[in-house]
């Protein structure tokens, strides 16, 4: 093997592995759909949920948080109540994938992961960043309008 061929595979591996807390993916929706934002973590065996907690933010806003293995919803805010589920039997095997129903306009954000294990040796935690875009649905007779007007708008631009 040649040593830069060498070099690149060091580099991808420690990219690879660089703790996570970027942007890790992009989700698209649409008004009234129902989604699910991807939140895993690698954990060997199966997670102690009974004394660890999940939350899912946007920035300081509380969208779903789970504490010492279920839901504790009291805090969450009030746009998100009744929409939002994890996937229960998923959750110990580290899949903490948010399903959010009846998508909102309002939805689109930037939602962060978070999972704390309190009694894990180093005080684990693990974050990811989810981006959502919403579009709304348009009926037929807006497209055309928003077509016309686009090519109007092209023609008068030149
Ligand atoms: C997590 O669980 C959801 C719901 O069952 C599933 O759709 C998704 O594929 C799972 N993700 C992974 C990485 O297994
Ligand atoms: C875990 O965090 C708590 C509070 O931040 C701290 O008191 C404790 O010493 C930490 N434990 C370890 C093992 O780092």
């Amino acid at each position: 093997m040649r040593w830069e061929n060498a070099f690149w595979m060091v580099a991808c591996l420690l990219f690879a592995s660089l703790p996570r807390g970027q942007l890790d993916t992009t989700c698209h929706a649409f008004v009234g759909e129902t989604v699910i934002l991807p939140c895993t973590i690698t954990s060997p065996g199966e997670l102690d949920v009974s004394d660890s907690k999940l939350y899912w933010q946007i920035e300081s806003i509380l969208v779903h948080f789970f504490h010492n293995g279920e839901d504790s919803l009291r805090y969450q805010d009030e746009n998100y109540r009744g929409r939002t589920s994890l996937f229960l039997d998923e959750v110990k095997h580290g899949n903490f994938s948010l399903q959010l129903s009846n998508i909102r306009l309002e939805d689109a954000a930037v939602y962060t992961c978070i999972y704390k294990q309190a009694r894990a040796l180093s005080n684990k935690t693990q974050k990811s960043k989810i981006k959502l875009d919403v579009s709304g649905t348009i009926s037929y007779h807006e497209k055309i309008f928003l077509l016309k007007k686009k090519k109007i708008g092209r023609r008068g631009s030149v």
